[in-house]
């Protein structure tokens, strides 16, 4: 028997190569997305929920509740614009579906696991997790996924759950958008990154090292 695995955030990018990864190998997906996904078989089960809607948190343990038990959560939900287009108009939304979403996942599968004494939480942030000009609620949001899975480690650990961050670079989704995408992966490659934290539970797991120190050699240009 597989794993159970919560994905939110599964419908495109990151989380559709992890969703289709998993099944693969004989896991067990619960995805959770605005757009809906195409049936992967028997082994996937997916429900259409907007992260800013309002009930969120209350929906998202109704199908948690109904698939009974979830031994790991990936959070892969994210949104992110240029500056540019829109000024602060966006940046609600930004911070609320990257990292408020986050939260509210951390509280619906923490009585489970807790329940259980066992339990798996991961989630997607970036190597721009730091101030920038270019996309500061971006930038914010994901300063505050690592942050806030970084605490939650020794808390949780100590309750058997295992918190994991995972700090990305480009990816080629519809989400690089940057004109500039230096040492970029495929979606399955990130995907093969995220395998490899659900199956060792690191504390932290940055990929590619070479962008987080081109990344840490730029940021005091970046804001
Ligand atoms: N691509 C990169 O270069 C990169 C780099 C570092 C980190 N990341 C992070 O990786 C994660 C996945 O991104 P990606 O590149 O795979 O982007 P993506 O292809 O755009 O996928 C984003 C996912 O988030 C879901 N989502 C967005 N807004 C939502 C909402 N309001 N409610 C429910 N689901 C919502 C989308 O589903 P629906 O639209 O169907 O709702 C989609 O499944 C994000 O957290 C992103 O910040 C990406």
């Amino acid at each position: 028997m597989g794993k159970r695995v919560l994905i939110v955030g599964n419908s495109d990018g990151i989380g559709l190569a992890l969703t289709k990864r998993l099944i693969d190998r004989g896991d067990h997906v619960l995805g959770v997305s605005r757009s809906d996904v195409a049936s992967l078989g028997a082994q996937h089960r997916q429900h259409q929920l907007d992260i800013t809607a309002s009930g969120f948190y209350e929906k998202l343990c109704e199908f948690i509740a109904a698939d009974q038990v979830i031994d790991v959560a990936v959070y892969c939900a994210g949104i992110g614009e240029p500056f540019g287009t829109s000024g602060v108009a966006a940046d609600t939304d930004t911070i609320r579906v990257n990292f408020g979403g986050l939260a509210d996942t951390v509280r619906a599968v923490l009585p489970g696991m807790r329940e259980r004494k066992k339990g798996q939480i991961i989630g997607v942030s970036s190597i721009g997790d730091l101030a920038s000009a270019s996309a500061p609620a971006y930038g914010a949001s994901k300063a505050g996924v690592t942050a806030y899975l970084r605490g939650l480690r020794r808390p949780l650990g100590a309750l058997g759950v295992r918190v994991s961050v995972v700090r990305l670079g480009f990816v080629a989704t519809k989400m690089a958008k940057s004109d500039f995408r230096p040492f970029m992966i495929t979606p399955d490659a990130a995907a093969s990154v995220l395998l490899n934290v659900v199956d060792q539970a690191p504390a932290s797991k940055t990929h590619p090292w070479t962008m987080h120190v081109l990344t840490r050699i730029l940021s005091p240009f970046m804001a």
